[in-house]
């Protein structure tokens, strides 16, 4: 379905792991240092993007530490050169405006590098003990939806007045705007059905949570047939990867890591109490055991190489661009990818376009 080539990227460590919290070979170290080396030794290995979790609090235990998303951002674009850099966002914690000119700050700081993934929230306690108070699910989807109208106006540098519900802005232009494209990218995380209707009018990417192919494919077909006046929507997806030299050597560490996982349960168990129920993300990830946030190991990113390599390419072949990649531990993991699996999908493209 797309023509383009697969694209890797990596979740930064903003909560210090994506896999189990107490791995022997993964301490915890939600620092900026570390999560500073980590982009840079991605970029050096050839990935393309990095997307940045924003929590304000750490979602799992409030009292471990939690990287701020937008400040590191800024950082990171300073830092590199070619990655992508994608910070989410969720609505209620600034206003669009001033938000604006910060997706702006770091698009120019990072030329022309920057995306911002618009989430819709689902941690009750982060805006709730904060006094801004947690709306209910498609209130929430409501607010964000006119959130972003503001916010992607004001990045394409347009002298803006606009009234609504939530915002009354006026007369209102953030220069410099953007120097290098017409905008920063927007991605949009979520599967409910308001974040697919916000995503086909306000996006350009679609993130999708780690799921079977066959379920990925029906949710780009519904998403991908909705009216749109932009470019047509690209897709994103989010995996956790155990890929090993045989089949029975990856499963083997994927039960091993599961283990791992398993002595989180009392820390998961506060998360869904803090969770809205009505989060369709969660509801999906409770359907296997897994490894990983949002959707983790059930994207089947588990086997060997070749494996891992091909199910990527029946991925891309189901129309997904941006393969947004967790492992564990993630430094070591994140190379063994790229060593061994990038090229085998690189190279698994070139025949293929050799004998179209
Ligand atoms: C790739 C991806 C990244 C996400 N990143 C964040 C994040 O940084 N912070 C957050 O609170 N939620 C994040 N979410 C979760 C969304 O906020 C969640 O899907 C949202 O609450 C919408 O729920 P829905 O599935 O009911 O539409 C992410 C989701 C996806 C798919």
């Amino acid at each position: 379905m797309t023509a383009t080539s697969p694209r890797f990227g990596i979740w930064a460590v903003v909560h210090g792991s994506r896999g189990a919290y107490q791995h022997p070979d993964e301490p915890y170290d939600a620092s900026w240092e570390r999560n500073r080396d980590l982009v840079l030794a991605a970029e050096e290995l050839g990935y393309d993007s990095t997307l940045i979790a924003q929590h304000t609090i750490n979602p799992h235990i409030e009292d471990f530490d939690q990287l701020e998303a937008w400040s590191a951002a800024a950082a990171i674009a300073a830092l590199t050169n070619r990655i992508e850099i994608i910070a989410a966002i969720k609505p209620y914690l600034y206003h669009p405006v001033v938000l604006a000119k910060m997706a702006l700050g770091i698009e120019n700081i990072s030329r022309g590098r920057f995306a911002l993934n618009l989430v819709n929230a689902w941690n009750r306690p982060e805006l709730e003990k904060a006094g801004i108070g947690f709306a209910e699910h498609d209130d929430r989807y409501a607010y964000g939806r006119e959130w972003i109208s503001v916010v992607s106006r004001l990045i394409q540098g347009e002298r803006l007045t606009y009234k609504g519900k939530h915002f009354d802005v006026r007369d209102y232009a953030l220069r410099p705007a953007s120097l290098y494209r017409k905008r920063p990218t927007i991605y949009v995380g979520g599967e409910s059905e308001p974040a697919r209707a916000l995503v086909a009018d306000h996006g350009d990417v679609w993130f999708i949570n780690g799921q079977p192919v066959a379920d990925v494919a029906s949710l780009i077909a519904d998403v991908a047939a909705r009216p749109r006046t932009a470019a047509p929507l690209r897709f994103g997806l989010s995996a956790f990867v155990v890929a090993r030299e045989t089949s029975e050597q990856a499963r083997a560490e994927h039960e091993h890591l599961l283990a791992l996982a398993a002595k989180d349960a009392p820390m998961k168990a506060i998360q869904r109490q803090n969770t809205d129920p009505k989060v369709v993300m969660m509801q999906t990830m409770q359907k296997t055991p897994r490894v990983g946030t949002n959707g983790g190991t059930a994207a089947g990113l588990v086997g060997s190489y070749d494996e891992v390599a091909a199910r990527i390419s029946i991925f891309h072949a189901a129309g997904i661009e941006l393969f947004m990649l967790q492992f564990q531990p993630f430094e070591a993991e994140m190379r063994r990818f790229a060593e061994e699996v990038i090229p085998r999908v690189r190279s698994a493209q070139a025949e293929r376009a050799a004998q179209s």
